[in-house]
């Protein structure tokens, strides 16, 4: 399938990012050059895919494509318990509303951001436990999505008086860069899990870039393969949620699978009362269909070694240039370091944002900010606002869309605004939402004056 794009003047991107209070999520999409906001639901299906949606089949129950999708999901992740939801923030919430009661703990890697404000949508509290290199961009360490498992320790140790219902690995790590996570650390986290009694859950999102990842950078897996490593890392936990519009390669859909009887069958119940019955889970059958396709297609490792290496090249292309990213790059994006690409511009004043919104104004590109918009936040006890420490932008790129051409104009805008980064100012909100702010948030850009005297 072809689609056109559509090059809009800098004047009406101008005007279009202005009326969209400064928020790249209020822009028209058919504005937007080289849309690179998510690799989330933006995949192209294959032929066999597209083949599989012919034959939905949309019974209410009992659908033929439920039951080729709960098998590949049972041959792929080796849970019992297959149920389906629209996308992967209602397993989150499906999971969570079950499992979890105010003032309970739940740590992570890293939460991504739906993850985090599920979790806190129970009352309960989402901890980050990610290893300290995680949170360094720029230091070099193959698995920087780690769950620190001494991190964890102490945490179950120390708060013996709160709940951890489970424990949460996110594979890979959105949130800290798309990084990913190893065996031998997933190993050592089921560990301390065993020691506690704590079940462990993926964020399973990104599943096969991350298993590619360790055929590739972990020593002892290289012969293995990525279907084989999977099966291996989801053998070492008690179930999974999952988004499938990622390394599912559909435009909607997720599930949870589990291999815990009771606790399926709780979820099951709500998922009835608010998602849909428990073979089609809030889809179409044919959606069903496209999902299992996707699942096995994923694990193709000829597709694998082109997707991990054409984001890694457009790292490559920007690194060269001195354009400051998170090192090394992930699995799905290319991570700009807006704290070091734009240092003059203080966190208070959203130099990630600030970079989003120049992206598109100057060049047509979509892109994410992945910091003190998405989740600076008020500390309860002493009203402070406590930024984040990685303050980045976000170039995901869309599995089977883009060619090296589109990359390289990606890389060459983005090093001609690193050239002219001095020229960027910082932006003030008008409007924030009590949660989730950054997909609604209006900001504006600060005047030479305004921005000299905030940052003083
Ligand atoms: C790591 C991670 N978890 C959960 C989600 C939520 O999935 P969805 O957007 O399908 O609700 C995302 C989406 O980007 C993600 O990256």
């Amino acid at each position: 399938m072809v689609e056109p794009l559509r090059r809009v003047s800098r004047e009406e991107r101008e005007r279009l990012i202005r009326e969209a209070g400064l928020n790249i999520f209020a822009v028209p999409a058919d504005s937007i050059f080289i849309d690179l906001l998510t690799d989330s639901g933006t995949s192209a299906m294959s032929d066999d895919q597209w083949a599989g949606l012919m034959v939905g089949d949309e019974s209410y129950a009992g659908s033929r494509n439920f039951f080729h999708f709960q098998l590949a999901v049972r041959e792929i992740f080796g849970y019992q318990h297959v149920i389906p939801t629209h996308q992967g923030r209602m397993a989150e919430n499906l999971l969570f509303s079950t499992v979890l009661k105010a003032g309970d703990v739940v740590p992570n890697n890293i939460h991504f951001d739906t993850t985090r404000a599920n979790v806190e949508h129970q009352g309960a509290e989402a901890v980050d436990l990610v290893i300290d290199e995680g949170l360094d961009p720029v230091v070099e360490h193959p698995f920087k999505g780690n769950l620190d498992p001494a991190k964890l320790e102490r945490l179950l140790r120390e708060r013996g008086g709160q709940r951890v219902p489970l424990v949460m690995i996110t594979v890979t790590n959105n949130s800290g860069g798309g990084q990913p996570v190893s065996i031998a650390n997933v190993r050592a986290v089921r560990e301390v899990c065993r020691r506690h009694g704590v079940p462990l859950i993926f964020d399973a999102c990104r599943f096969a870039e991350n298993c590619w990842l360790v055929k590739t950078r972990e020593p002892g897996f290289e012969r293995r393969s990525v279907a084989e490593i999977a099966r291996e890392m989801f053998a070492l936990g008690d179930g999974c949620t999952m988004s499938a519009k990622k390394d599912g390669l559909v435009n909607i859909g997720g599930f949870v699978a589990l291999n815990n009887g009771e606790w399926a069958e709780r979820i099951t119940n709500l998922l009835i009362l608010i998602e849909g019955f428990p073979t089609y889970g809030g889809l179409a059958g044919r959606d069903l269909e496209g999902m299992a396709r996707g699942l096995h297609e994923v694990l193709n490792e000829d597709y694998l070694e082109f997707r991990i290496g054409q984001v890694a090249h457009l790292g490559e292309m920007l690194e060269l240039a001195g354009v400051p990213i998170v090192k090394p790059v992930g699995g799905h994006a290319v991570y700009l370091d807006a704290k070091r690409f734009l240092p003059h511009i203080p966190q208070a004043q959203f130099p990630g944002q600030a970079l989003v919104v120049a992206l598109y104004r100057e060049f047509g590109i979509r892109s994410v900010e992945v910091g003190s918009l998405m989740f600076a936040h008020r500390d309860p006890q002493s009203g402070e606002t406590v930024y984040p420490r990685l303050e980045l932008v976000r170039l995901a790129i869309p599995r089977r869309v883009y060619t090296t051409e589109h990359m390289r104009y990606v890389a060459e805008s983005v090093i001609q605004l690193y050239r002219d980064r001095e020229r960027l100012r910082g932006l003030r909100l008008t409007y924030e939402a009590p949660v989730l702010r950054h997909f609604t948030a209006r900001l504006a850009e600060l005047s030479a004056a305004e921005a000299a005297g905030a940052a003083r």
